[in-house]
């Protein structure tokens, strides 16, 4: 089983993943939780170049060093864990690349498609659980981290990150889940909780 979860930054998501491992750990599932861009020593190198603020990367430098990092980690960890009968959960995956490069940055998103299909072999996650938050809520929820060199892009930007992850939830019905991000930890829980069990039903039928 593969889930991913998406969402702007301060959205919790890494939060909901910790919460997750534990309860499927509890039931005896082997849980393999990544984050993008890492996972791997050679993802986590390419993060590093990715959101330090000294380097002013162009928007195509910026697409292709995520989709090297998600090739490496899909093809290394992800593809092995998924066939050994592992759950996966990643914090991101292809749909923050079109969310931020394409409608944040303005990069082609048939394009961004295409690089997504090449670096992910075609894997796609079984569910996507979207945890929608405002600017004010993710701006509250991170006053007391540095911001990255993603992170500083401005307001605006972040509008537009906003509006491709709703349209992406538009457009993919079947895939992802949007939750309402702005309630307590334990409500989302329980929410992503009730989804997650009747998936792992269906999966044993
Ligand atoms: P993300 O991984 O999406 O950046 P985090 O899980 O790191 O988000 O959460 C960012 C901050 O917000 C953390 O301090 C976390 O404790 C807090 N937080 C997470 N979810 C909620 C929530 N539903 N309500 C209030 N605070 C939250
Ligand atoms: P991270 O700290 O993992 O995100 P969060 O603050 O939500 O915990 O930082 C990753 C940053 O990289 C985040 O700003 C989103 C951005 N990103 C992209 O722009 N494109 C991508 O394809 C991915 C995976 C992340």
């Amino acid at each position: 089983m593969f889930i991913s979860f998406e969402g702007i930054d301060g959205s919790g998501k890494s939060t909901q993943i910790k919460l997750l491992q534990e309860k499927l750990e509890s039931f005896g599932k082997t849980v393999v939780s990544l984050r993008e861009p890492g996972g791997t020593e050679l993802s986590e190198k390419i993060r590093e170049l990715l959101l330090h603020k000294d380097y002013d990367l162009n928007s195509e430098t910026e697409l292709l060093l995520f989709e090297s990092a998600r090739a490496y980690l899909t093809n290394t960890i992800i593809i092995p864990s998924l066939q050994s009968g592992k759950v996966v959960l990643t914090d991101r995956f292809f749909d923050s690349t079109i969310a931020y490069q394409g409608y944040g940055r303005g990069l082609d998103l048939d394009f961004i498609d295409k690089c997504n299909l090449f670096a992910t072999q075609g894997i796609e996650p079984d569910i996507t659980f979207y945890l929608k938050i405002n600017m004010n809520t993710s701006n509250e929820r991170r006053i007391m981290n540095t911001k990255d060199r993603i992170e500083k892009s401005g307001l605006e930007f972040y509008q537009k990150v906003i509006s491709g992850f709703d349209n992406i939830a538009i457009n993919n019905p079947k895939r992802v889940v949007t939750i309402n991000a702005e309630n307590s930890i334990s409500t989302i829980h329980d929410e992503i909780m009730e989804i997650v069990n009747k998936m792992m039903v269906l999966k044993q039928n």
